[in-house]
């Protein structure tokens, strides 16, 4: 179950959706000059799903906005689908947020006086789509996000989580080649998040001629991505490849004991609590990088490969951490229950 940094970018796809050469972005406030992108180069091809983490201020949101042409870079080119977008016009970025790309923002972005339907049908009502057409596809979106039986609730009346649905939806009315997420799953709970990514990921596998890129703080959307960019003071600092299918397949198949083995052999916390050193080790306690020492790390609960059975009916829980220093990413093995007594107690 090591980390792989090989980069398997999908096998020769012909043209990227997307490409970025060269892009900088400074932004000027006063005397003061914050460089938000450095140096970007970047495709994405048809059928990818590209997660893009980093800390506060690294510059993704700027880097979302500078391919979708709400911001202009400073220097460079972006091109969408063949068009050029910092050549754009004020029409011309109208088409592309219409009918090209699909924006996903972590406040949803809902109108408050329309209902779910009105939401998710806008877009098209702005396109000309006609009626019918419309009201199918409205149909059909709610229904792919598991949000019918809501279609008539407003955004007041909806969870976060469902809001987020609905945005979604909303997002690919007009059936964008583009999809950019930033944050989507920031202010849903994780059982919502769990769902988002879950439909992300589905409607990549139905529709493989599209492309997306989310940026997420979420480290289990990188259970989904086929790469992973770390983003550090505006540059791209590190590139993950896909989980590799070993990995994947260790969870899922491997015989308990086996992984059990693997982890005690290889991770010393885990083993100090197996010998009963540790009653109980929270994330919390994890507040470095026990690669290079830096405090700035992301962590996440990693849901699925979470909850590992061991042979005297205990469970482990599994932890990610993202060094953004370093760009490590380590696992952490911790926190063991009773199964009949604790298995639902929260692991903090
Ligand atoms: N409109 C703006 N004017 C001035 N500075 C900005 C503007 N937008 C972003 N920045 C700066 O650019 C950097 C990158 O910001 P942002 O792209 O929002 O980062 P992130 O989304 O990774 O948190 C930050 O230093 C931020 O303060
Ligand atoms: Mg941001």
């Amino acid at each position: 179950m090591t980390e792989s940094d090989d980069v398997k970018t999908k096998s020769s796809p012909s043209k990227p959706i997307a490409e970025l050469s060269e892009l900088y972005k400074i932004f000027k406030q006063g005397q003061n000059e914050v460089m938000a992108l450095k140096n970007i180069n970047l495709k994405i091809y048809p059928g990818e799903l590209v997660v893009i983490m980093g800390p506060s201020g690294s510059g993704k949101t700027t880097l979302l906005h500078v391919i979708a042409g709400i911001t202009r870079p400073s220097a460079g080119n972006v091109t969408v689908n063949d068009l050029k977008v910092e050549k754009l016009k004020d029409e011309g970025i109208q088409d592309l947020l219409q009918n090209h790309i699909g924006m996903i923002f972590q406040f949803f972005n809902l109108i408050p006086t329309l209902t779910a339907t009105g939401n998710v049908e806008m877009p098209m009502i702005v396109s000309k789509m006609p009626k019918i057409q419309r009201k199918e596809r409205v149909q059909y979106l709610l229904k792919e996000v598991g949000m019918i039986e809501r279609a008539n609730h407003r955004p007041f009346a909806l969870s976060g989580g469902e809001k987020q649905r609905i945005a979604i939806a909303q997002a690919f009315a007009n059936n964008p080649e583009l999809i950019l997420a930033d944050e989507p799953t920031g202010n849903v709970d994780s059982i919502s998040a769990e769902k988002i990514m879950q439909y992300f990921k589905k409607a990549l596998v139905d529709n493989p001629e599209k492309a997306m890129i989310i940026v997420t703080h979420d480290i289990v959307f990188r259970k989904i991505a086929d790469r992973t960019l770390i983003l550090r003071d505006g540059e791209i600092i590190k590139e993950y490849g896909r989980f590799s299918q070993d990995e994947l397949d260790t969870q899922k198949n491997a015989k308990i004991s086996d992984q059990i083995g693997e982890i005690t052999h290889k991770h010393e916390q885990t083993q100090a609590l197996i010998n009963g050193k540790h009653d109980h080790l929270f994330f919390e306690d994890i507040i470095q990088c026990p690669k290079c020492g830096s405090k700035e790390i992301l962590k996440a609960y990693d849901k699925e490969a979470g909850a590992l059975f061991t042979h005297n009916q205990q469970i482990i829980t599994r932890m990610s951490i993202a060094c953004l220093k370093c760009s490590e990413i380590t696992y952490h093995y911790a926190g063991i229950y009773n199964i009949k007594k604790d298995l639902h107690q929260p692991h903090d």
